[in-house]
């Protein structure tokens, strides 16, 4: 068997549904795509990497777990040359890369529109330029998990187009809209770390005698969660 996954690739294997067929954009040593074949929850994985190395490491992990028959390795940027309909992929999963990137790969692919297809996000930075390119682009947001892992929180998102554009406010933008509704233990004392650093920064800002509408909005938007109400009303927070 592949070493377990950490939290966070971990996380992203929740959202993939029995029987799907996985494209792991920047697989690097694809221990993502092996860890949904060996336990049976996917039947065919394409694994791609924009970079030779990590491309190799794949096919001899891959080998090593006798799965290279059931995956397919493309040597290419993001989606581009993916050609994801041949194996009839239902799951696209970019993890470990900036909002941005995945953003941009995203956009860049009209794949990702298909019916069906389910996107499955773990930007290592930026998630909340990510969201707001999924909101503007008319992906929809179905899920995220938020996890812990080497000392890093990070947000994992399930996302599929349906063609309708969103917005998100300051505060969905940063903390994730399922994380708020969640409210679990880790995303409270994220938020309250948030919390901090936006004061942190308005100070900053107030002693360069700099604009802070803007800040303070997200101030007060966090300071209303209702993971907050313990601070405010004596009460714990709850979904
Ligand atoms: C930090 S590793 C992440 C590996 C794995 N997905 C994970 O989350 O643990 C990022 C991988 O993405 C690849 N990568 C970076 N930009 C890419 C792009 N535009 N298209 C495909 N792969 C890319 C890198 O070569 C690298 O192997």
């Amino acid at each position: 068997m592949t070493k377990p996954l950490d939290p966070r690739l971990e996380a992203a294997a929740s959202f993939v549904e029995p029987g799907a067929v996985v494209a792991d954009v920047g697989t690097d040593h694809a221990y993502l795509p092996l860890y949904l074949l060996e336990t049976g929850t996917a039947r065919f994985a394409v694994a791609s990497d924009i970079n030779r190395g990590p491309l190799e490491r794949a096919k001899q992990n891959a080998a090593r777990a006798g799965m290279t028959s059931r995956m397919r390795f493309v040597l290419t940027d993001g989606l581009r040359d993916l050609d994801p309909g041949r194996d009839g992929v239902d799951h696209i999963m970019i993890c470990g890369m900036g909002g941005e990137l995945i953003a941009r790969i995203i956009g860049d692919s009209d794949y990702v529109k298909k019916p069906g297809v389910r996107l499955i996000l773990g930007p290592m930075s930026s998630p909340e330029e990510l969201r707001r390119y999924l909101a503007g682009a008319g992906f929809r947001i179905l899920d995220e998990r938020l996890v812990e892992s080497g000392g890093k929180r990070y947000a994992v998102i399930l996302s599929v187009w349906d063609g309708i554009a969103r917005t998100f406010t300051p505060c969905e933008l940063l903390l994730g809209r399922a994380n708020i509704a969640r409210n679990e233990p880790l995303f409270r004392d994220f938020a309250r770390e948030w919390l901090e650093r936006v004061n942190t920064r308005i100070e900053g800002r107030r002693r360069g005698g700099l604009p802070v509408a803007e800040d303070e909005a997200l101030r007060d938007e966090i300071l209303a969660l209702p993971c907050m109400k313990k601070e405010t009303t004596g009460e714990e927070g709850s979904v």
